[in-house]
């Protein structure tokens, strides 16, 4: 069975790529490699021993996805692609909402006209806002997001369930991540952020492999154990299996499903922070700042729903999270440039 996977170069996709081969899928790619290189693919052949059929395109190019839909035979579409800086994104508004959205809207429409009518959509926790409980469910209702890359998300959300509404045969899965780090125990694929990393986990593992100086840690008067921010880490493999436990249930079960995926365990920075020197030996030096803006105190899911539905569990722990990390980063210290 073909899935194509949009962004499937990308950090999350290229991970899910692995899984789906695993499970005995065969995966087709269109990426644009906004954010992403070849060599990323070329690791994921080299881990799945399989060719992989790649078109390096836009997803709001129609006739490009036109066409991708009429070489290849594809039962349902993970979709990954979008940009995802949360602080780019506030400067950037347009070219955000025109990408995402507009790239959704311009695959859907393909989609619907050459009769694939299977979509697991990339969503995120951001769409609960501050989030009125924790560990949140799928029940908890979305809220007020701070900047347009959420806002992405959860008009994607709305727009994706009206979409099936309107045509019942449109089966629709929203996967709610949390946070996902780590990488594919090899070594050979993971986060390759450009620039500065604006998340903590490469920002730590950059700080360990001496790029840079030290961790600024945003704050530590939030409401939480240590007043650190308080997130749920999920290894970005079980956040891949938990797309093809997607995949499976797309096939059974018509209609709009939302899942969390998480581990439903918050840690704090500084939990983070200790698990990774304890794993790796490295020390990472921090100094307290003050918040980053649109920071709240904590964000963890309850994953019930996933695991009774999907079948689905995390099995990796933040130890396993913080040496797989390393071991991506200590043996590629510049990504995937050479
Ligand atoms: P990523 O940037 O590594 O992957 C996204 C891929 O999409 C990249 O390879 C990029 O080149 C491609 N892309 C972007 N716009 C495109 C377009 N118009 N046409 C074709 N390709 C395009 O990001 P990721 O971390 O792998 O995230 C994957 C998805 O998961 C994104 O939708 C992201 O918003 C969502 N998500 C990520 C996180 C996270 O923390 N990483 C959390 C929640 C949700
Ligand atoms: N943090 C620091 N220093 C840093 C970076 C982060 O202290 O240099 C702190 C933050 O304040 C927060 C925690 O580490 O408390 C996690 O921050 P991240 O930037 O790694 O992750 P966020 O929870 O802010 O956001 C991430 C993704 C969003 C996604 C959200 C929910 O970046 O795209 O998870 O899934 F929407």
């Amino acid at each position: 069975m073909s899935i194509l996977v949009t962004g499937g170069a990308g950090y999350i996709g290229s991970h899910t790529v692995v899984e789906l081969y695993n499970a005995g899928y065969e995966a087709v790619i269109v990426d644009n490699l906004s954010n992403s290189s070849r060599e990323s693919l070329k690791r994921v052949e080299e881990l799945t021993g399989k060719q992989i059929k790649f078109y390096e395109a836009d997803i709001r190019d129609r006739q490009a996805m036109d066409r991708i839909f009429e070489e290849n035979k594809i039962d349902s579409v993970i979709h990954f692609a979008g940009l995802k800086a949360v602080g780019e994104s506030t400067v950037k508004p347009i070219e955000y909402y025109d990408n995402n959205i507009g790239g959704t809207l311009t695959l859907v429409q393909s989609m619907r006209d050459h009769g694939v009518k299977n979509i697991v959509f990339s969503s995120s926790a951001t769409v609960y806002g501050d989030p009125a409980f924790v560990p949140i469910t799928e029940e908890c209702p979305k809220g007020v997001c701070t900047n347009p890359y959420g806002w992405t998300k959860s008009m994607l959300e709305q727009i994706l369930t009206d979409m099936q509404k309107a045509d019942k045969e449109w089966n629709v899965i929203l996967l709610r991540y949390f946070n996902p780090i780590g990488a594919h125990k090899s070594g050979r694929i993971g986060e390759n952020p450009n620039g500065i990393p604006n998340n903590l986990m490469p920002y730590i593992t950059q700080v360990a492999i001496g790029k840079l100086d030290h961790l600024s840690v945003f704050g530590n008067d939030y409401k939480t154990h240590d007043g650190t921010g308080v997130r749920d880490y999920i290894h970005v493999v079980d956040l891949a299996l938990g797309h093809v436990k997607a995949i499976k249930k797309l096939a059974d079960n018509p209609g709009t499903r939302v899942y969390n995926l998480g581990t439903g365990v918050g840690y704090s920075v500084l939990d983070l922070v200790n698990a990774f020197e304890k794993v790796t030996g490295v020390k990472v030096p921090y100094v307290i700042t003050a918040r980053r803006p649109g920071d709240i105190d904590a964000c963890y899911s309850d994953a019930t729903r996933a695991k009774e539905e999907l079948g689905w569990e995390a099995q990796y722990g933040i130890e396993d999270m913080c040496r797989d990390a390393w071991n991506w980063q200590s043996k590629n210290p510049n990504g995937f440039e050479a």
